[in-house]
C-alpha cells in the first residue's frame, strides 16, 4: 500500500467513525445520499444498464452501488472496494438494510492493487477518489482498472477540478485531507499512460462545493 493510501485509510476510518465532530456529521450525510446525485451519470454516460459486472473503487458507504442496483436491475454483480474498514462496515449495514446482500460484494483493498482477476468487469468507476491518490498510486490504480476491465469495457471517474480561486482549493484540501486536484490535461495523461489513449468528458453537477467537476469516461481497446 502507498503512503497516501495509508493516510486515506486513517482519515476515512476517523471520519466515518465519528471522531472528527462536525466534519464526520456532514461527511456521513453526504456519503449517504451520493447515489441519488451520481447514478444518473453512470446511466447517461457510462453504459451502466448494459454492464453486467460493475466495480466501484473507493465505494465509501455504497450509496452509489445500492442506488445503481435499484435503478439498473439486480440481475448484475456489483463490487465495491475501499481502503477504509470503517467505511466498509457502514456500507455493509446499508446493503443489509436494503436486502441487497446477494448482489453487492465488498472487499477491503487499496486502489493500487485490485484483488480481482484480469478482465473481470464491464464497468469500473471512481467517484471523488482520485484527489486522494498521489501520482504513483493513481498510475497504479488506473493500470489496475485497465487490467480488470474486459476489452471494450469502460472506466469512468469524476472529481473536483482545481479552482482558479486558491482559497477554494485550500478549503477542499482542508476538509477532505486530499492533496491532488487535477486538471483535464493531467487526468488525460494519466489515462493514456495506463492504456486508455482516448477519453470523453461529461458534465457532473456537484452540489457540495463551489467548483467545477472533472469527469471522464474511457474505453479499453478491443485489440492491442
Ligand atoms: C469522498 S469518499 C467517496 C465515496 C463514494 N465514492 C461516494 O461518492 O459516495 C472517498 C472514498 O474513497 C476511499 N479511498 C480513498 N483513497 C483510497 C485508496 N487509495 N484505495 C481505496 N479506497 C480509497 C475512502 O476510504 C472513501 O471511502
Amino acid at each position: 500500500m502507498y503512503e497516501d493510501e495509508r493516510f486515506s485509510q486513517a482519515f476515512y476510518d476517523e471520519l466515518e467513525g465519528g471522531r472528527l465532530g462536525i466534519l464526520s456529521f456532514v461527511g456521513r450525510r453526504v456519503f449517504d445520499v451520493s447515489g441519488y446525485f451520481y447514478v444518473g451519470n453512470l446511466l447517461r454516460h457510462c453504459r451502466l444498464r448494459s454492464s453486467r459486472r460493475v466495480l466501484e473503487i473507493g465505494c465509501g458507504a455504497a450509496s452509489i452501488l445500492t442506488r445503481a442496483n435499484l435503478v439498473s436491475g439486480n440481475d448484475k454483480r456489483y463490487f465495491g472496494i475501499d481502503v477504509s474498514p470503517i467505511m466498509l462496515d457502514r456500507a455493509r449495514q446499508v446493503i443489509h438494510k436494503k436486502g441487497l446482500g446477494g448482489h453487492i460484494f465488498l472487499v477491503e483493498s487499496p486502489a493500487s492493487a485490485l484483488p480481482f482477476k484480469s478482465e473481470s468487469f464491464d464497468l469500473v468507476f471512481l467517484a471523488y477518489v482520485i484527489k486522494h491518490l498521489s501520482n504513483e498510486s493513481l498510475t497504479a490504480c488506473l493500470r489496475e482498472a485497465h487490467r480488470v476491465l474486459v476489452p471494450g469495457g469502460s472506466l469512468a471517474f469524476w472529481e473536483f477540478l482545481p479552482s482558479p480561486f486558491p482559497w477554494i482549493n485550500r478549503y477542499i484540501y482542508a476538509i477532505t485531507r486530499a492533496q491532488h486536484l487535477r486538471t483535464y490535461p493531467e487526468a488525460l495523461s494519466f489515462l493514456a499512460e495506463a492504456g486508455f489513449p482516448e477519453a470523453k468528458s461529461f458534465t457532473v453537477i456537484a452540489p457540495w462545493l463551489p467548483t467545477r467537476t472533472l469527469a471522464l469516461v474511457a474505453k479499453k481497446r478491443t485489440s492491442p
